[in-house]
């Protein structure tokens, strides 16, 4: 399974609705929530009642990103609006695997999150628990940074992990991706592709279709 998975992040957010009716529209099956809490990261984004307001007019997956201290204090609240996968950082809580477990019980997808300073052992005891590693591709906290380019050796590094091990947990990347290097973490092993400049600066159903036309000719490759 490969998704674009657009963050609003970068949207017109006094014209969210209409942003998010032309990615669906094109193409896209997630929308990528990022929710920033002001301390594990600098900037503040949105919260709750952005989302359980958007939830009515998608039907997309809602992916919610939290970049946020102790996230379990959370977790159950962004399920209650609409997350259908919820995605915390490694590095935001001292009890990575009993929030996993909070998110499961719940019935909704999991992910953890990599900054790009961490490294891939970290996953070590909790690999086979997830449903989606995050390899963050910037350091988290703003759009419209540029790729980090040593990414693209731990995407490998987890893609052959995973395939050691007899997994395909979706190996999802967010952070600088653009239409010239979505091939490049395709290729890597990663399915899942946030983008938030790339898809919602300019023509945003011209580049979500750009993007889902790129992305399966380097599946095809
Ligand atoms: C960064 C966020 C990203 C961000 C991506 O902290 O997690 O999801 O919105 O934006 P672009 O694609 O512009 O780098
Ligand atoms: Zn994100």
């Amino acid at each position: 399974m490969f998704a674009l998975a657009p963050s609003i992040l970068a949207a017109d957010f006094k014209n969210l609705g209409n942003g998010l009716e032309k990615i669906q529209k094109s193409g896209a099956s997630y929308v990528h929530l990022d929710v920033m809490d002001g301390r594990f990261v600098p900037s503040i984004s949105f919260g709750m009642p952005v989302i359980e307001s958007i939830r009515s007019i998608s039907n997309c997956v809602f992916d919610v990103h939290l970049m946020v201290e102790e996230p379990e204090r959370y977790i159950d609240d962004f399920i209650a609006c609409g997350g259908d996968s919820i995605t915390i950082h490694a590095e935001a809580t001292t009890h990575v695997s009993r929030a996993i477990s909070q998110i499961k019980a719940s019935g909704v997808k999991a992910g953890i999150a990599l900054n790009p300073s961490t490294p891939l052992n970290v996953l070590d005891y909790i690999l086979d628990q997830v449903d989606m590693v995050l390899i963050m591709t910037v350091n988290p906290g703003f759009g419209g940074q540029k790729y980090i380019d040593s990414s693209t050796r731990k995407i490998t590094e987890l893609r052959n992990l995973m395939n050691d091990c007899g997994l395909s947990t979706d190996i999802q990347v967010d952070g600088g991706i653009t239409l010239d290097n979505v091939s490049t973490v395709i290729e890597a092993g990663a399915n899942i592709i946030v983008a938030g400049s790339a898809v919602f600066q300019g023509d945003i159903e011209k580049n979500t279709k750009d993007f889902l036309r790129i992305m399966k000719n380097s599946i095809l490759i």
